[in-house]
């Protein structure tokens, strides 16, 4: 069966990443164990420049066609001055709503060998295993009224609308609970529901949703304890479940835990087998063009790709034991190392990643 991948670049560092995640790719389809057709299409700034869109309709139509997406990274400088409309990271979300991408899995692994490359003390990260689950395409991204009005004294006020609707809750819940049903089976659903009254309504739909699923063990945190919690003691948490904008915030400083925001990849689901996977980071323009970014968030990525679109999970799983045997021998970009180490650019982090799978 052929698999088709749609592979949107996008903006900064997200080609450099990209074109060593396809060389991954590369290697399966030339042992023959995978088929694909793959196709390229602009999203973001790159969206902008050559179609006037960050999300162009060409990109739209090979969207709803493919069985998986990879992209890169969307934004920079130059964009940050366009009208909102037009600005790379409304292509992103476009994107995401279009595809209804509602359950964004954010997983941060610590790999051991790279337990000196956190910022935490080893013995806090070490064996670090935890699942972000985030809602992707509803809350304060989405909500309507949005925006900035000119008030009658002529000041202006900004405003959004941070509204969640009983069925977004459902389902962003029921993933997380199957999602903690295949691992320690520990969820915890990360609210403000101290002051918010949508959090008291996600509080009261999670429960009753966990009611279906009594082997799981089911806590709730307002999210400023768990931000500390994250960085005191993250290895009690096994699953968390949160909104989409909690969700942004807790897996970047989730990404710390694991030595870099260059390690976490992501997939972005829907309720049919077609998914979004895109690290976490950005487009990262302090460094874009240097050949110095960290491509194993979107190495990684395309691991979930094949887990989770195409059913390929020992394919996957090759990628992510080659991931770790490059890193146990000491091969590290700038954003992971440390002394000692050997220090290399972007492509040769793809190359060892690929030596490392066809050895
Ligand atoms: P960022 O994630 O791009 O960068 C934050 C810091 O992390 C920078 O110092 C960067 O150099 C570093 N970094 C990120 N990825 C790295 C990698 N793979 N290897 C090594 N270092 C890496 O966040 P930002 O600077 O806040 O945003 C820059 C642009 O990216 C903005 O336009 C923002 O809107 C956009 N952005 C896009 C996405 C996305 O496409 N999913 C995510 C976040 C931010
Ligand atoms: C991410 C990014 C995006 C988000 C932006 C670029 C729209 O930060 O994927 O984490 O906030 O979702
Ligand atoms: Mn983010």
């Amino acid at each position: 069966m052929t698999h088709k991948i749609l592979v949107l670049p996008g903006d900064g560092i997200g080609p450099e990443i990209v074109a060593e995640a396809i060389k991954v790719l590369n290697v399966f389809t030339a042992e023959g164990s995978l088929s694909v057709e793959m196709e390229y299409a602009n999203i973001g700034g790159a969206g902008y420049d050559a179609e006037g869109s960050p999300y162009p309709a060409s990109t739209q139509t090979l969207a709803k066609a493919a069985d998986a997406i990879l992209l890169g990274a969307v934004g920079g400088p130059q964009y940050d001055n366009l009208d909102r409309p037009l600005r790379p990271e409304r292509g992103l979300l476009a994107i995401r709503s279009d595809l209804e991408l509602f359950a964004n899995l954010r997983p941060a692994i610590l790999y051991e060998a790279l337990a000196s490359a956190s910022t935490l003390k080893p013995e806090v990260v070490a064996n670090l295993d935890l699942m972000i689950v985030r809602e992707l395409t509803g809350g304060i991204y989405f909500g309507k009224p949005r925006g900035i009005d000119v008030m009658e004294n002529g000041e202006r006020k900004g405003y959004n609308t941070l509204v969640y609707s009983e069925p977004e809750i459902d389902r962003i819940a029921r993933v997380a609970f199957e999602t903690a049903m295949k691992r320690n089976k520990r969820l915890c659903s990360v609210d403000k529901a101290n002051v918010l009254e949508v959090s008291e309504l996600w509080r009261e739909v999670v429960e009753r949703v966990g009611k279906e699923y009594p082997a799981v063990e089911l806590s709730h945190m307002y999210v400023d304890n768990a931000a500390m919690q994250l960085v005191r003691s993250p290895k009690q948490f096994d699953v968390m479940v949160t909104t989409n904008m909690f969700g942004d915030i807790l897996s970047d400083a989730a990404a710390m835990l694991t030595g870099s925001i260059g390690m976490l990849p992501s997939a972005s689901l829907n309720a049919s087998a077609c998914g979004l996977y895109e690290p976490i980071h950005g487009s990262a323009p302090d460094i874009a063009g240097q050949g110095a970014a960290n491509p194993l968030a979107t190495i990684l990525s395309v691991a979930m790709l094949l887990r989770y679109s195409l059913n390929k999970g020992e394919l996957a799983e090759r990628i992510e034991v080659a991931v770790k045997k490059v890193l146990a021998e000491g091969i590290r970009t700038g954003d992971i190392y440390t002394e000692g180490c050997r220090k290399v650019g972007t492509a040769e982090m793809g190359d060892a990643v690929v030596a490392a799978l066809q050895g």
